[in-house]
């Protein structure tokens, strides 16, 4: 009975996803919501992946798709490259794990140095919430200072120093178990908006550690940040002494092979890389100036309290994550001059595309995204401009971006984060004509059901 009540799309989907169903409803007697990501729930429930080659995947109803989302962002050479593949069997031969020094995080951190700006010194964690917390950290350190600015609406992981600002109402804590005055050393600035952001920095300039900001934020759908909003960032930090990180995990060796750094052409003092630089294994990297990463060196006698503690981790620098990322990092070197311009071109295509699939159809929808990056919004009406992930949550519709178009997009084959996602190198321009029917039909199933 309840079930006649949901929409067309949904009982389409849920018609298709039976045996994910199942699964999911197993999934939630042992996990919290059946997931251990909360980004990886789906309304009604999640389909479950059975089998990923190149740009598609397979869930376990056998529906096929157009996978866009790509391991969240980290794929860029597609599912199961062979790259990746004869990365994984010459470090399966070597182990899995040691927890000792070796040659290969050697090798990976000279080719980091040569290739990413700001790395004058690397270290090697385990994720992008880590590396984040421990840029926070070293921000902190240098300066001596305790007050970190972040973006409205950025999303640096889930560490506790992080976590905060993320959703709007952005003065309302993100979680319970934080402490109590997080808001007096966080504070979240306005994406693109350069007056109001310069205001913040004013406000907090003597207590000012650092900085952390996306050069293009994820979470608020791929929205780049203005030239001249990242050099206000640039030149503010420096004049106050203060910090200034990229959080690079989403762009590092996505945009370019020195990342939005490079592409924008400023240099911050820490960047934080995640994602595509694992190669598909799990690995965070904290990347910055020689004399901020020196107060983690363990050799430098100090008076306790008086270094910063990057802990590492167990499985940190495993031959896993250091031969898998070293040879697709090594791979996009040799490839640059074709892979980053065809990945342009390809994004460009998908983006003016499916904007036109849409208003061709009477929806208005707008682009977002830079390089292989592609999102979409709809604006509440024409004369919204969007510039921060602010704007996105309080101009555009963003339930129907999230949940109705996204289901649509995936009962037409197509998986998609944020109105989009990010192409790898196994995207044909095929996949993307066809993702561009999929929104063309989606568009007509949106305008029929309205
Ligand atoms: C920009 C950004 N920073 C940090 C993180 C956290 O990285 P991880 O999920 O590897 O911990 C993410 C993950 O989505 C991210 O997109």
């Amino acid at each position: 009975m309840l079930s006649r009540e949901k929409p067309d799309y949904i009982l389409n989907y849920m018609e298709r996803t039976k045996r994910s169903r199942q699964l999911y409803e197993r999934a939630c007697k042992v996990m919290p919501g059946g997931v251990s990501h909360r980004y990886r729930f789906i309304a009604p429930h999640p389909f479950f992946i059975e089998a990923a080659e190149g740009s598609r995947i397979r869930d376990v109803d056998g529906n096929e798709y157009i996978d866009l989302w790509m391991g969240h962002f980290a794929l860029i050479l597609g599912h199961r490259s062979s790259v990746a593949q004869e990365a994984l069997e010459e470090a399966s031969r070597v182990g899995t794990h040691w927890g000792i020094v070796h040659e290969y995080q050697v090798r990976f951190a000279e080719l980091l140095q040569e290739l990413v700006p700001c790395a004058e010194k690397v270290i090697f964690g385990v994720s992008g919430t880590e590396a984040t917390m421990y840029a926070v950290r070293l921000a902190r350190g240098f300066t001596r200072k305790s007050t970190i600015l972040k973006i409205q609406g950025g999303w640096h992981g889930a560490n506790s120093e992080l976590i905060w600002a993320v959703k709007p109402p952005y003065e309302r804590p993100e979680t319970l178990g934080l402490p109590p005055g997080m808001d007096r050393y966080v504070k979240a600035i306005p994406f693109n908006y350069v007056e109001e952001t310069l205001r913040v920095i004013h406000e907090v300039q003597d207590d000012l550690a650092g900085i952390i900001v996306e050069p293009v934020v994820g979470a608020g759908g791929f929205l780049p940040a203005e030239r001249e909003y990242l050099s206000m960032l640039r030149e503010e930090t420096k004049r106050l002494g203060a910090v200034l990180i990229f959080d690079e995990i989403i762009t590092g060796f996505r945009l370019s092979l020195g990342g939005a750094q490079e592409a924008y052409g400023i240099v911050p003092d820490i960047a934080t890389l995640g994602k595509v630089v694992g190669g598909g294994m799990n690995l965070g990297v904290i990347a910055g100036r020689e004399e901020i990463m020196a107060l983690c060196d363990p050799t430098v006698p100090r008076e306790k309290g008086e270094g910063v503690v990057v802990g590492g981790g167990t499985f940190s620098c495993s031959p896993m994550s250091m031969i898998v990322g070293y040879r697709v990092v090594e791979y996009l070197r040799e490839r640059s001059q074709e892979i980053y311009p065809e990945l342009e071109r390809k994004g460009r295509v998908l983006r003016e595309g499916m904007v036109r699939a849409l208003t061709s159809h009477g929806i208005l929808a707008r682009s977002t995204g830079m390089g292989s990056l592609c999102g979409l919004y709809f604006p509440k009406d024409e004369s919204v401009k969007v510039k921060s992930p602010g704007d996105i949550q309080s101009l555009t519709d963003v339930a129907l971006l999230d949940h109705e178009f996204r289901l649509r997009m995936m009962n037409h084959g197509v998986f998609i984060m944020h109105g989009g996602g990010a192409l790898s190198t196994a995207h044909t321009d095929k996949d993307i004509e066809t993702i561009i029917e999929a929104t063309e039909d989606v568009a007509k199933e949106i305008r029929a059901s309205r």
